[in-house]
């Protein structure tokens, strides 16, 4: 036991004593370790007779709590001390010029979502945002795609383990969810894009299971085919910055519009050379329609008062064809050299006045 009340003032003597966390954190070791002497100590408790065995447990228990306790105290006090030292040695210049050897590059994904978003918000669209994970019936059902509807197998889903409330769990297989969850949680009218992860299993040149959409919806009383088709063309012709670049709608059908439509954007293949605008070819870029009413009705809003439309794109589809990058695959296997050549520089913001893809 005298032993022991010399290790302990020897012990905490020592902690109070240490110069820096590193100093402290070897003596913590020393003493506490696998191989420190209090827990050697310890290891000889099974040698001993019962008595003696149960009064030095209990004081080496005692004494092991005193030291953890004095070396978390001082290591609190000596970590001020180093925040404080290094607050005062380290110095940022902020006025120093940016270096001229720019490594980072924007990925082309957050440009083209930049540039989406720069010409739908200049027309007056907000920013809205959901869930990756969704629920069945806000992923589906109000989309008016109920249970045993074909467009479900066309979403290749990848569903969740167990319910909540009910629902099956899944990960959104497209932005329109957020659609419904903006409606039931606002007034109309709306006027809103959404740009997000979504997740299909499908892997190929044109397929990650991964991906990225921009949704819009915009919902009013006199809303109506014209002006889905002005917005959508004008959005087209300012995204690829083509001015008179053809565009056309075609009959197609989605469960959530009625009617619905597919937008072509005018190209050609001349000699090999993929180009977009007047030509001879049609390329498919994406989804539209007016709000099918039972979808209105789904989120509280009154069809007989309000009519929209809503439209839904690819990010990496429209990001290969406006930066002519050929498999979609490439954007999601963080190389560098890739980066450097797609990349975009970091200060360039898109917007409408000051050009998208500088
Ligand atoms: N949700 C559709 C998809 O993932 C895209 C889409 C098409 C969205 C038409 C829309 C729309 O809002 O009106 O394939």
């Amino acid at each position: 036991m005298e032993d022991l009340e010399r290790l302990r003032e020897e012990l905490t003597s020592a902690v109070a004593g240490t110069a820096d966390t590193q100093a402290l954190e070897e003596l913590r070791v020393s003493a506490l370790g696998k191989k420190g002497q209090i827990t050697g100590l310890m290891k000889g408790l099974g040698g001993m007779d019962p008595d003696e065995r149960k009064a030095m447990g209990q004081a080496l228990n005692a004494l092991k709590a005193e030291v953890a306790d004095a070396i978390e105290a001082r290591k609190a006090a000596l970590e001020d001390v180093e925040l404080d030292a290094g607050l005062e040695t380290d110095r940022i210049d902020v006025t120093l010029p940016v270096r001229p050897e720019m490594q980072g590059r924007i990925h082309p994904i957050s440009q083209t979502i930049d540039e989406i978003v720069a010409v739908l918000g200049e027309m007056g669209f907000n920013i809205a945002e959901g869930p990756d994970i969704e629920d069945d019936w806000h992923n589906f059902t109000a989309l008016n795609i109920p249970p045993d509807h074909p467009a479900r197998q066309e979403h290749d889903t990848f569903y969740l383990p167990g319910e909540q409330d009910g629902e099956r769990m899944v990960l959104r297989t497209h932005t329109s969810p957020v659609q419904i969850r903006s409606m039931q949680n606002g007034d109309p009218p709306f006027r809103l894009i959404v740009p997000g992860r979504t997740y299909r299993c499908d892997y190929d040149a044109t397929h990650s299971p991964m991906f990225h959409q921009v949704e819009g919806l915009a919902v009013d009383k006199t809303t109506h085919m014209g002006n889905l088709k002005g917005c959508l063309i004008e959005f087209c012709r300012a995204f690829f910055d083509v001015d008179d670049l053809p565009v056309r709608f075609r009959a197609s059908y989605f469960p959530f519009t009625e009617p619905s439509a597919e937008v072509d954007i005018g190209c050609t293949r001349e000699g090999g050379a993929f180009r977009i605008g007047h030509g001879d070819d049609w390329l498919e870029i994406l989804g539209c329609g007016m709000v099918n009413p039972k979808v209105l009705e789904n989120c509280g809003v009154d069809p007989t008062e309000y009519q929209g439309f809503a439209f839904g794109m690819g990010v990496e589809r429209l990001a290969m064809l406006k930066y002519g990058i050929p498999d979609l695959r490439t954007f999601y296997e963080t190389d560098l050299r890739w980066l450097k050549h797609y990349g975009f520089r970091a200060l360039d913001v898109p917007s409408m006045v000051g050009g998208l893809n500088r």
